[in-house]
Formats: C-alpha cells, sequence, structure tokens
C-alpha cells in the first residue's frame, strides 16, 4: 500500500515536471510527454534530483551525490541532494546551473541556463538563497547568500543578487536592484542607478571651464602654444561635456 502511494506520487511529481515544461517553454508547445521526457535536460536534472533528494532525506549514504554527479555529467546541471525543490520546477536549457546545498525553492519557478543559487564563502549552516514561489531567474543570474526572493519576482539575465528581493518585484543588473515592484517603478532618491554622480568629470568639467575662462580673460587660446578650441582636445569630444571651449591639458607640461 505505502510503495503504490510512493510510486502515485511520483507519477503525479512526474506529470508535473512535464508540464512545466510545457507550459514554460515555448520550444516545448506542441511536443508530447514522452519527447520531453527523453529529450528536456532540465527535466531530467530534476527528475535524477528528486530521485537523489529522497533517498537524501533517509540516511542512504554515497548514493544520492553519485546520482547528482550523474545527472551533472549528463546535463550541466548541478543540484545538491539536500536542496528542497518545489513541484512544477523548470529549468530551461540548463547547463552551467548550480543549487547549492541548502538552497529551497518553492513551487512553479523557473530558472535559465547559467542561474548560480550559490553561497557567498565559506560560511556553513543556511547560507545558500530562498526563491518563493513563481519566481523566474534569467539566464546567467547569480544569487549568492541566504537571501530570500519574494515570490512573483523576476530576476534578470546576468543579475547578482546579494540582498532580499521584495515579492513581485523585478531586479536587474549587478548589484541587483529592483527596477518594479509591483508593477511601478520605484521612486526615491536612490532608485537611479543609470546616473550615478562623477564627482571626477565633474571636477574636470569645473576646471576646464576655469581654464577656459583664464585663457580667453589672457588672450592666450589659439596663440600657438596648444590645440585651438574645438580640436580632439575638446572635453565635449571626450564625452566630459557639452562641448566646451578648452586650451591645452591643463595637466600637461
Ligand atoms: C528582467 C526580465 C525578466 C524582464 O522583466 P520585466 O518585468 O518584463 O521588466 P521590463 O522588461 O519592463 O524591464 C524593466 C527594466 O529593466 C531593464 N532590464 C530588463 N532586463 C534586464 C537585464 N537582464 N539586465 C539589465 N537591465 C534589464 C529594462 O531595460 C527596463 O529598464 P527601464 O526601467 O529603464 O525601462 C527580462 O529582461 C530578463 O532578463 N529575462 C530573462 C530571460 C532569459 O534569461 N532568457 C534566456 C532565454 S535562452
Amino acid at each position: 500500500m505505502l510503495r503504490f502511494a510512493l510510486l502515485a506520487r511520483t507519477a503525479a511529481e512526474i506529470k508535473r515536471d512535464v508540464a512545466a515544461a510545457q507550459t514554460r517553454d515555448p520550444a516545448a508547445r506542441g511536443v508530447g510527454s514522452p519527447e520531453i521526457l527523453a529529450t528536456w535536460p532540465g527535466v531530467h536534472a530534476l527528475l535524477a534530483h528528486r530521485v537523489a533528494h529522497a533517498l537524501h532525506g533517509v540516511g542512504v549514504p554515497i548514493l544520492p551525490r553519485a546520482i547528482a554527479a550523474v545527472a551533472r555529467a549528463l546535463t550541466g546541471i548541478e543540484i545538491h541532494p539536500a536542496a528542497i525543490i518545489g513541484d512544477g520546477f523548470f529549468i530551461d536549457h540548463g547547463m552551467g546551473v548550480v543549487i547549492g546545498e541548502t538552497a529551497q525553492i518553492g513551487s512553479d519557478v523557473t530558472l535559465y541556463q547559467g542561474v548560480t543559487l550559490g553561497g557567498t564563502g565559506f560560511a556553513t549552516g543556511k547560507r545558500h538563497p530562498t526563491v518563493e514561489d513563481n519566481v523566474t531567474i534569467g539566464s546567467g543570474a547569480k544569487l549568492l547568500g541566504p537571501i530570500t526572493v519574494g515570490h512573483g519576482s523576476k530576476v534578470g539575465a546576468n543579475s547578482v543578487v546579494i540582498h532580499d528581493v521584495p515579492p513581485n518585484s523585478t531586479v536587474v543588473g549587478n548589484p541587483g536592484h529592483p527596477v518594479r515592484v509591483e508593477g511601478r517603478r520605484p521612486e526615491g532618491p536612490d532608485v537611479d542607478w543609470v546616473h550615478l554622480p562623477d564627482p571626477i568629470a565633474d571636477a574636470i568639467k569645473a576646471l576646464a571651464a576655469r581654464i577656459a575662462t583664464l585663457e580667453r580673460a589672457a588672450g592666450t587660446t589659439g596663440n600657438g602654444a596648444g590645440p585651438e578650441l574645438g580640436s580632439e582636445y575638446d572635453l565635449g569630444e571626450a564625452g566630459l561635456g557639452p562641448g566646451r571651449a578648452v586650451g591645452p591639458s591643463p595637466a600637461g607640461g
């Protein structure tokens, strides 16, 4: 009876894992379950993990790690047997995915290739991320440390996330920062990650303006001692100002 219940549960899990591939991978639309079971590496890795995790849970030695190692060799996806993974998990493409020992993943989570759910160093205990339900993590994203990614959130491709992610948010970049929370752009003084102040460029611009003023006052501009206005030394061309006129380099001898 117990064996029948276990078989029924395993069959239901496999069905849901295959359905996850069919609904979340556009390339799997119209592809039958046997073909997905035979050829989708993310599904292979997950099925192997379900077996390894069950064996690990009842204290079987060596075998869980051996299963994980074979799955990794075949799929390029490394999942520690102790990692806790919910229903409807889908790894698209898969190569280069690493899921650490204390990672916890909720239901209906999607990962693309190259995602790391890793630790930040040599800490022990809970050291890998917790990913809540319905989260999507883009290719190449690195989530490091015992952070929590709130339900319904998206992590952009190639982001590096080291802080908690609020639910229903979109986080991108390195360091990962929210660009949408509950569908709205976050507001406040610290949210413009694109136009960060550059004090060095500002100082150079101020110096250049002052030198230009002094040159005009002294009538030295264009006296043959250096490049003229609008030459290749123009700061505007160097990306440091809007075409402001300058004379010879103030730093040069
Ligand atoms: C983050 C992502 C999920 C889009 O989420 P979204 O909520 O629809 O967000 P939007 O497309 O509205 O983008 C929000 C902002 O983040 C920026 N952005 C989106 N993805 C980004 C990324 N990976 N890196 C940096 N910035 C990104 C957008 O340019 C936009 O900027 P803006 O606010 O200045 O306009 C998506 O861009 C992504 O990275 N998906 C992963 C897909 C993937 O890995 N595919 C692999 C298939 S093989």
